[in-house]
């Protein structure tokens, strides 16, 4: 038996939805996570400091008896979003940070950014005060590839923006390409991706091969296996700019399989597991801490949690449930497709 010992991990980037999924999901994570930051895609989105509140109130109440954890509580960018709301709501400590969603680009994201300069004055605001800026890193032109869609972004719209504002900190969100993790590598200063457990394990042709596989399909969709090679590299590198941001986004399944299946992986459950399985793949267990507890903390101006958890490794293959079932229907759990060893203790 092999045993790891980390600090308590934290979640950069995470959807917990709101009602009966809400209640459903929000265990998983918080059994093993101390803290998150909370996606604002919810309909309607949360938008203000009044918004956030209530829903960070709703999470703490749903947390069930004697759990621990921190939501942080973000706000989504809309073109009507007041600077000085942004600015209270983050100087109070209310709020961490901003997520900008192209609008189009994503689930709930109809209410989100089409034009930067129209959104300017908030994102000047932010520069100010160091609050830092979550970009969903994908252009919205129909005539852009799917798969080109983030690589474009990065050339179009994230490099003009930092020439723009390059005091403003950005948090380029789920990073699922090798532009992705060089650009981020270039940067002198002010940008940080996070990588979700997913993109470390799967590549297009899980969605793909053998038949249409729903429960593979999120945005940034998954790309070829030279991408997954890239950001298996800078995952495990250490380097402070890369952390873990599951995008654990759960549907139920109706609404993942049909006609128009909505994107998203549900993985709250078993990211430790697979990510410890990453890392020993890559001989890099001993960066895992950086990767999951460590980075993200330092990114976000925050100390590591001072609580640990334990990761073992079993002679057996561990196994969880294959679907969760939420008071709004049942969730499919991510596959990784191989056996895992490793269960936190
Ligand atoms: O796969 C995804 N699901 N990507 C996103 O950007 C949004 C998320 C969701 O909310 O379901
Ligand atoms: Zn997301």
């Amino acid at each position: 038996m092999v045993e790891l010992t980390i600090p308590r991990p934290d979640d950069w980037h995470l959807h917990l939805r709101d009602g009966a999924m809400m209640e459903g999901v929000l265990p998983h994570t918080a059994r093993d996570f101390a803290r998150a930051i909370i996606m604002p895609n919810l309909v309607p989105p949360v938008v203000t400091s009044a918004d956030a509140q209530a829903y960070r109130d709703r999470i703490l109440a749903a947390l069930p008896d004697g759990m621990r954890f921190t939501p942080l509580m973000t706000l989504y960018l809309t073109e009507g979003t007041d600077p000085e709301d942004v600015a209270a709501a983050h100087s109070s400590g209310l709020v961490t940070a901003v997520k900008l969603y192209p609008a189009g680009a994503t689930t709930n994201s109809h209410s989100g950014v089409r034009s930067l300069d129209v959104v300017m004055p908030v994102l000047e605001k932010m520069a100010a005060i160091g609050m830092p800026l979550l970009i969903h890193g994908e252009v919205t032109d129909p005539a852009v590839d799917i798969f080109d869609r983030e690589a474009v972004f990065i050339d179009t719209v994230l490099d003009p923006l930092r020439k723009r504002l390059p005091e403003l900190r950005i948090t380029l969100e789920h990073v699922t390409t090798s532009n992705g993790v060089d650009y981020v590598s270039d940067a002198q200063a002010n940008l940080a991706a996070s990588i979700t457990t997913h993109h470390l394990m799967i590549n297009r042709n899980a969605i793909l091969v053998g038949g249409i596989k729903p429960h593979y399909y999120c945005l940034p969709v998954a790309k070829r296996e030279s991408h997954r090679l890239a950001l298996r590299k800078a995952a495990t590198s250490g380097d402070a700019r890369f952390f873990l941001g599951t995008d654990s986004a759960p549907h139920v399944d109706p609404l993942k399989e049909c006609g128009c299946g909505c994107a998203g992986i549900f993985t709250a459950i078993n990211t430790l597991s697979c990510l410890a399985h990453v890392f020993e793949e890559e001989g890099a267990l001993d960066r895992l801490a950086a990767f999951a507890s460590l980075n993200g903390p330092t990114w976000y101006g925050l100390a590591p949690n001072s609580e640990t958890v334990t990761l073992v490794k079993r002679a057996e293959p561990v196994s969880w449930p294959a679907k969760i079932f939420t008071g709004d229907g049942p969730v499919t759990v991510f596959d990784p497709l191989l056996p895992i060893h490793w269960e936190v203790a």
